[in-house]
């Protein structure tokens, strides 16, 4: 996959404009590049990532290439608590099949999106994990779990084949509007 692999697997679940983003275990940035270039100038990411390596990789290739979109690479663990904004959107990319429960890691970042802001993961198209992809889920698995977890309109962005695990495919689910007051 190049760069306009990562863009078209964002494209359908980033609405343009600005607004304040997450790209949770950001890795070298492959998607933080692509969520930059979907987004105006004045945006801002947070690119989070565990390993503070990865993140000078990021810093060097944001610097040279979106000037007008605002990055700021923090080292964080996303299971644990962040020092975020409410977030408009936030990217997973390959990172959350790490996790062994998918629905608690789920729900506990989606609590750091506004009302009507999106989570939009990237993953392998498999329920069936390997010693390097622990724990990946398919789209029809994160259907269900991120309804259950109050996620809406849950869709698919895009899907490429992959040599590794058969495909990867990205989604895009909303974080509902909150009801109107009385
Ligand atoms: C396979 S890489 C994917 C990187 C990038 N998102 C991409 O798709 O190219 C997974 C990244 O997630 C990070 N990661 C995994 N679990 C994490 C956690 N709980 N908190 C922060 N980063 C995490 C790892 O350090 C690694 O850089």
């Amino acid at each position: 996959m190049d760069h306009r692999d990562h863009v078209e697997l964002l494209r359908g679940g980033v609405p343009g404009a600005g607004g304040t983003w997450a790209d949770l275990g950001c890795g070298r940035g492959a998607f933080t590049l692509a969520l930059a270039e979907l987004l105006e100038p004045g945006a801002t990411i947070h690119a989070i990532d565990r390993d503070r390596g990865v993140l000078r990789d990021l810093e060097r290739a944001m610097a040279a290439r979106f000037e007008g979109v605002i990055v700021r690479p923090a080292v964080g663990d996303f299971t644990r608590s962040l020092d975020l904004p409410p977030l408009d959107g936030i990217v997973l990319a390959n990172s959350l099949h790490f996790q062994r429960d998918l629905e608690a890691v789920a729900r506990h970042v989606g609590g750091w999106i506004r009302p009507g802001g999106r989570l939009i993961v990237v993953e392998y198209d498999t329920d069936t994990g390997n010693p390097w992809v622990p724990h990946p889920f398919s789209f029809r698995t994160w259907v269900d779990v991120a309804e259950w977890i109050g996620l809406r309109d849950v869709r698919l962005i895009g899907r490429v084949p992959s040599r590794f695990l058969g495909a990867i495919y990205s989604a895009a689910a909303a974080v509902p509007e909150a009801p109107p007051d009385g």
